[in-house]
């Protein structure tokens, strides 16, 4: 949601003349937006660049994973987690997920090998992944856990942000994320030469001039985007408190009626409700059919696991044995609850919800 702040915001950069700064540090608002980032998560560095894939993309890339390396990742993700992977010559190895939707700890356990480089979790929906698993066992294999947390700006797990993190969390400001710059993202580390390497890996590996000095492209952050970014951190909290609210009417209603449960919901993270998804046991296309012709903005993410999307089924990924990925694509239904859904818009979405799943 923007108003006239990020109106305000806008025209500022427009009428500095600078639009962008392609130094190691990038532009003033670059570096407030950064400060900012850093700040919330904890963390002594947050590298922001022109979206959440090119975040992904360049914490490989510092891992150097290349050709004849592996990467976990669940197979129930938006496609970026796994292109990214491709993008570096490198495996994706895709893991089931647990009834929460997060990348199961037990299959990344079989899974792992001599030749896995990283374990990429996804914080799904904004619901943070068991985190003190997945560190430990990449800790036990001594690989890297960077955090997927495009959908989680704001959620914890026990006590601490995601992304906050040694290793690396990658957050995206694409227009329906949690805060957006229209198109952005960023990198978070505790790691001082992480951090080096990613700004210089943002802008074509130079860290003094035209100096390349490691392999990079152009992912900068333009300043008009990232003075949008700074205005939408200080709304962050309150989007939350909203996202929250508004999930709270739909637990209320859904609670005890059968054939339906919210299943994100152990008490020692805290979601923020990115995206509200119920588990449909039964006409979940139905249920989905009825509530558009409401006028709810229901959408399923998603209906195809990213191992059977046409690039990944030319690459033989297809048949992997992912039971629970297949349930989740065929009964998740996610409901609108962003801050923009008002209380008496919230409120008619649970009870045309209650009726349409007395019906299906
Ligand atoms: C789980 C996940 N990973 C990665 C991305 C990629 O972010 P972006 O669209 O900013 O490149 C997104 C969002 O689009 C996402 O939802």
């Amino acid at each position: 949601m923007v108003d006239d702040r990020e109106t305000k915001a806008a025209l500022d950069v427009l009428q500095s003349g600078i639009l962008t700064d392609a130094s190691y540090k990038g532009g003033k608002n670059v570096q407030e937006f950064e400060r900012k980032l850093a700040g919330l998560l904890g963390v002594k560095h947050a590298v922001a660049v022109n979206s959440g894939t090119a975040a992904l993309q360049t914490s490989l890339m510092a891992y150097n994973i290349k050709q004849g390396d592996e990467v976990i990742l669940p197979a129930f993700t938006f496609e970026a987690t796994a292109n990214v992977v491709i993008a570096c010559s490198a495996k994706p190895v895709f893991a089931d997920i647990q009834s929460d939707y997060t990348i199961d700890p037990e299959d990344i356990k079989r899974k792992i090998t001599k030749r896995t480089k990283a374990i990429i979790p996804v914080h799904l929906y904004g619901y943070p992944v068991d985190l003190d698993e997945i560190r430990e066992i990449a800790q036990a294999n001594s690989v890297p856990v960077i955090e997927d947390a495009a959908e989680s700006l704001g959620a914890e797990y026990k006590g601490r942000q995601t992304g906050n993190t040694n290793d690396a969390g990658c957050f995206s400001l694409y227009a329906t994320k949690v805060i957006t710059s229209g198109e952005g993202g960023a990198i978070s580390t505790n790691d001082d030469e992480m951090a080096d390497k990613l700004r210089m890996m943002r802008n074509h590996g130079m860290r003094d001039g035209y100096d390349t000095r490691i392999l990079g492209y152009n992912y900068r952050l333009p300043e008009m985007a990232a003075a949008l970014a700074c205005v939408q951190m200080d709304k962050l909290l309150g989007f939350i408190e909203a996202r929250r609210r508004n999930a709270a009417v739909l637990n209320d209603a859904i609670a005890g009626l059968p054939g339906v449960s919210m299943r994100q919901t152990k008490t020692d993270r805290k979601n923020i409700f990115y995206l509200y998804t119920i588990h449909v046991d039964g006409q979940r296309d139905k249920l989905h059919d009825m509530l558009r012709a409401k006028g709810i903005g229901c959408s399923v993410y998603w209906r195809t696991p990213v191992n059977r999307m046409e690039l990944y089924r030319n690459l033989g990924f297809a048949d992997l044995d992912l039971p629970h990925v297949y349930d989740a694509v065929d009964r998740v239904l996610s409901l609108p609850v962003s801050p923009a859904v008002t209380p008496e818009e919230i409120d008619y979405i649970a009870t045309e919800l209650v009726a349409a799943l007395k019906e299906v």
